[in-house]
C-alpha cells in the first residue's frame, strides 16, 4: 500500500495519457497530442513548470488564473500544512468556521464598500450565488449578461455564457435572461427598461479576447442599475486579487457594485474555493429568518483548508508587493509588444491591463500572406493562434493559450510573480515566432497546413 502520493505520481506519471484515454477524456489526450503539449509535466515552482527531462517552461497560463501567487508557494504550502497539522475541528456545521471569518474580514477590508461574504466553493458556485441572490433581493427573475461573456459551466451560469459553443446540446437553460452586448449602454438600458431585471452581470474586461470597456461604461452602467432597481454584479473571477495591478479590476474606473465574485487565486491554486462579497441588504433578504440560516450554502463551502489558503494567498499578494509588480511588468510588457505592431501585418493590438494582455492577429494585407491566411481561415475560423502558440511551446518553451473560440487573440495570464527577465524570454520568443509567422513557404505555414487539414477532418 502506497501512503506517499508523490510516489504514486512518479510510478505512474508515463501512463497519464494512456490512464486519460481510457477512463477519462480522451478528446483531450488527442488535442494534447496533436498540438504536441504531451510533454509530461512533472514539477511547478513559482512562474515555472518543469517536464519529465526537467526542461523549464514559462506558464503564461497559470491554470488559468489561479496561480496568482505562483506554484506551490512556500507560504501556503506553511498554511495548508499548518492545518493539516493542528487537528482542527473543520466542517463542524452546527458551529460557525473562526478561519472564514478571519478571511471574510480580510477580504471586506480591501472591498470596503461591501458589507458580507458569502463562501463558495468556485468560481460558477459564486455565480449561481449570485443569481439566487439577486432574484432574492429584488424578487424579479430576470438576469442581463454579455455577449461573449464567461461566468462558468453550471446551469445558471451556462445560462449567462454568451458563446453559443458552450451551450449548444445542453438546452434549455435558465429562462428570463437576456443577452446584450459588451459596452453598449443603449442595449442595457433597452433590457432594464422592464424592470423585470434582478441583476445585470459583467466581466470588468472579457476574459474572451481580453477586451476592455470604454472608460464610462461601468460608471454608467452602475448609475443606469441603480436608476431600474437592478443589482450590479462584476464577476472578477479572472480579473480580481491583483491580476490588473489594482486588487479588483473595478478599482480602475472607481465604480462600486452591489456584488463582486471572486474565486480562482484566493485558492492559491491548490484548495478551491469562490466568494460573494454583497452589501448587506442584499445579503438579509437571503437570509432573513433563523429558519433560512442554510438556505443557500454547501456542505464544503468554508472548510479549513480553502480558507487557509486564501488567508495565505492575500498575505503573499501583500507582502510579496504582487499588485505592483503586475502593473509594472504588465507596462513594460504591453509597451514593449505593441511597439512590433509597426514590424509586422499580422499583428493588429495589443491591450489588457496589468498581467491580462491580449495579443491580437488579423487579416494581412500583402498577397502572399494573405492567400495562406485566407485557406487557414476557410478551414478554421481562428486558427491561425495556434501557429503562433505551437512554437511558442515547442521552440521556446513557453505556455500561452488563444482567448476562446474562434479568437485571433493570444491571451497572457501569467503568475503575478514574473521577472523583467521572464519579460524579456516572452518578448523574443514573441518576436521570433511572429518574425517567422511572416514567411511564406516557412515552417509555421506548413504547420498550418497539417493544422488546416486536421480541421477539415474533424469537421467531415
Ligand atoms: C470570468 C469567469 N467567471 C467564472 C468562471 C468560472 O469559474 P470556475 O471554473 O471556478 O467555475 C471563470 C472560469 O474560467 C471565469 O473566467
Amino acid at each position: 500500500m502506497i501512503h506517499n502520493v508523490a510516489s504514486l505520481f512518479a510510478q505512474r506519471e508515463r501512463d497519464r495519457y494512456t490512464m486519460h484515454a481510457c477512463c477519462l477524456d480522451e478528446q483531450m489526450v488527442r488535442m494534447l497530442k496533436a498540438i504536441g503539449y504531451d510533454v509530461g509535466f512533472c514539477r511547478g515552482k513559482g512562474q515555472y513548470l518543469y517536464d519529465r527531462a526537467g526542461t523549464r517552461y514559462l506558464d503564461l497560463l497559470s491554470g488559468f488564473g489561479v496561480f496568482a501567487i505562483g506554484r506551490n508557494h512556500p507560504a501556503l504550502r506553511e498554511a495548508l500544512k499548518s492545518i493539516l497539522d493542528s487537528e482542527l475541528p473543520n466542517l463542524v456545521q452546527m458551529d460557525v468556521s473562526t478561519l472564514a471569518g478571519i478571511l471574510a474580514e480580510r477580504l471586506l477590508a480591501r472591498v470596503p464598500h461591501l458589507d458580507k461574504v458569502f463562501f463558495a466553493n468556485s468560481g460558477a458556485e459564486s455565480v449561481e450565488a449570485a443569481i439566487k441572490f439577486a432574484r432574492a433581493a429584488t424578487g424579479r427573475p430576470g438576469i442581463v449578461y454579455c455577449q461573449h461573456a464567461f461566468h462558468g459551466l453550471s446551469y445558471g451560469a451556462l445560462s449567462l455564457n454568451g458563446d453559443d459553443t458552450f451551450r449548444s446540446g445542453f438546452e434549455p437553460l435558465l429562462p428570463d435572461c437576456v443577452r446584450i452586448p459588451f459596452n453598449n449602454l443603449f442595449a442595457l438600458e433597452n433590457a432594464l427598461r422592464s424592470r423585470a431585471m434582478a441583476a445585470f452581470i459583467v466581466e470588468p474586461i472579457h476574459r474572451k479576447g481580453v477586451n476592455l470597456p470604454d472608460d464610462d461604461y461601468l460608471r454608467n452602467t452602475a448609475n443606469l442599475c441603480h436608476r431600474y432597481g437592478t443589482l450590479f454584479v462584476v464577476d472578477e473571477i479572472q480579473t480580481g486579487l491583483g491580476r490588473t495591478g489594482r486588487f479588483l479590476a473595478i478599482e480602475h474606473w472607481n465604480v462600486e457594485p452591489d456584488m463582486v465574485l471572486i474565486a480562482k487565486p484566493l485558492s492559491g491554486g491548490h484548495v478551491p474555493v469562490g466568494a460573494v462579497l454583497t452589501r448587506k441588504h442584499i445579503f438579509e433578504k437571503v437570509f432573513n429568518r433563523m429558519d433560512r440560516a442554510v438556505v443557500h450554502g454547501s456542505t464544503f463551502g468554508k472548510n479549513d483548508l480553502a480558507m487557509a489558503a486564501g488567508i495565505a494567498t492575500l498575505d503573499v499578494l501583500t507582502s510579496e508587493g504582487l499588485l505592483e509588480n503586475a502593473a509594472r511588468t504588465g507596462e513594460y510588457l504591453l509597451g514593449e509588444l505593441a511597439t512590433m505592431i509597426a514590424r509586422y501585418e499580422l499583428l493588429r493590438e495589443v491591450r489588457g491591463k496589468g498581467l491580462m494582455i491580449g495579443i491580437e492577429f488579423g487579416a494581412p494585407e500583402s498577397f502572399k500572406l494573405k492567400a495562406s491566411w485566407n485557406l487557414l481561415e476557410a478551414a478554421s475560423k481562428g486558427l491561425f493562434c495556434q501557429l503562433i502558440t505551437i512554437p511558442l511551446f515547442r521552440d521556446h518553451k513557453i505556455l500561452t493559450q488563444v482567448a476562446g473560440h474562434e479568437s485571433h487573440t493570444i491571451k497572457l495570464l501569467p503568475p503575478l510573480v514574473i521577472s523583467r527577465a521572464d519579460c524579456d524570454w516572452i518578448l523574443n520568443a514573441f518576436d521570433t515566432v511572429i518574425a517567422d509567422s511572416h514567411r511564406v513557404p516557412g515552417a509555421i505555414w506548413s504547420l498550418g497546413k497539417t493544422l488546416a487539414g486536421h480541421a477539415m477532418r474533424a469537421s467531415g
